[in-house]
């Protein structure tokens, strides 16, 4: 049997309040939605349910805010089975929310208001210590400061422990700050915005892995969407391609993919194994509505695997 990975999330939770629409309105429309959706997300959040899921330890630190999204979601956490030991509601300060648009095609647009999420701070991160030192791998995002995601990779190599980094959303970072990490995450666009460089197809995403290896990253993982994902290290790159599903919203597709990597690799598999199981786990995602609600669980993702691999 497989070891059960100690996974803990630094990072957001939402409340997702997700639109589906044909179109969006002009400056000044008024149009009508064809459905609403309302659910717990967050790519922290979404990551550590994902992990959960495909079968880890997950242990999450998180801030939400003092109204009824609050509450709701640190039960949302430990309905999962997910350790809320520091989730923690900050009086005063709203939740992290995130309007989310999604077209007939699956493809989305999200907004993020950061609430609780922005208070989450180095000190939550040493408060939490006795904690990370027990864990295989800590996952991180960018839905909260900056400068706890740098203190935290720093912990994370000081600690000699496996780190994850998703810099979603994307934005400018001091590149210097995460040198070292073991993994590095970014969708295309995510890639574009830290980079300066356009990731169009995988020959861009290539040359685009190598400039973020030349920083002193040991990986650099760029999700490519339907396309799959490019796996990139010194030694050389390999483009593994995803499996084809039928998508109805890719909202959490993503952090599918990062959550159920981490569990892969705790396990012990190969990165290009976890990589390609990876792949599978975040396209399922994207035949249902939703983040959280859309994620498979182990059993159902080990059938679809052990289908689909065979091919
Ligand atoms: O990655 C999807 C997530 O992005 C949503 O759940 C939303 O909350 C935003 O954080």
């Amino acid at each position: 049997m497989a070891k059960i990975p100690r996974i803990a999330v630094v990072g957001s939770a939402n409340i997702d309040l997700t639109t589906f629409t044909d179109r969006f309105p002009k400056p000044g429309e008024t149009i009508f939605g064809q459905k609403f959706d309302l659910g717990f997300g967050g790519k922290g959040a979404n990551q550590a349910t994902a992990a959960k899921l495909c079968g880890a330890s997950v242990f999450m630190v998180a801030r939400v805010g003092s109204d009824l999204f609050g509450p709701a979601t640190i039960e949302n956490f430990k309905k999962l089975g997910i350790d809320t030991t520091h989730v923690k509601q900050v009086p005063g300060v709203s939740s992290g929310v995130a309007p989310i648009f999604v077209e007939s095609s699956g493809q989305n647009r999200i907004f993020v208001v950061k609430g609780a999420n922005d208070e989450l701070k180095p000190a939550d991160v040493d408060a939490a210590a006795d904690l990370l030192k027990t864990v295989d791998c800590i996952v991180l995002q960018f839905e909260i400061p900056l400068e706890t995601v740098y203190y935290t990779v720093a912990f994370a190599r000081k600690s000699g422990i496996r780190c994850i980094l998703n810099p979603a959303p994307g934005q400018p970072i001091d590149i210097k700050a995460v040198e070292g990490l073991d993994y590095f995450v970014p969708n295309e666009s995510e890639a574009e915005t830290i980079t300066g460089m356009p990731v169009k197809n995988v020959e861009d995403a290539k040359k685009c892995a190598e400039k973020l290896l030349s920083y002193g990253i040991r990986r650099v993982i760029i999700t490519l969407g339907a396309n799959g994902s490019l796996l990139a290290g010194k030694e050389g790159m390999e483009h593994l391609p995803a499996f084809p599903v039928k998508s109805i919203d890719s909202t959490g597709a993503g952090d599918a993919f990062i959550g159920s990597f981490a569990v892969f690799l705790g396990e012990g598999l190969p990165e290009r194994e976890a990589v390609r199981r990876a792949n599978l786990y975040a396209g399922l995602s994207t035949t249902g509505v939703g983040t959280q609600k859309s994620f498979y669980d182990r059993a159902r993702f080990d059938a679809e695997w052990a289908a689909r691999s065979k091919s």
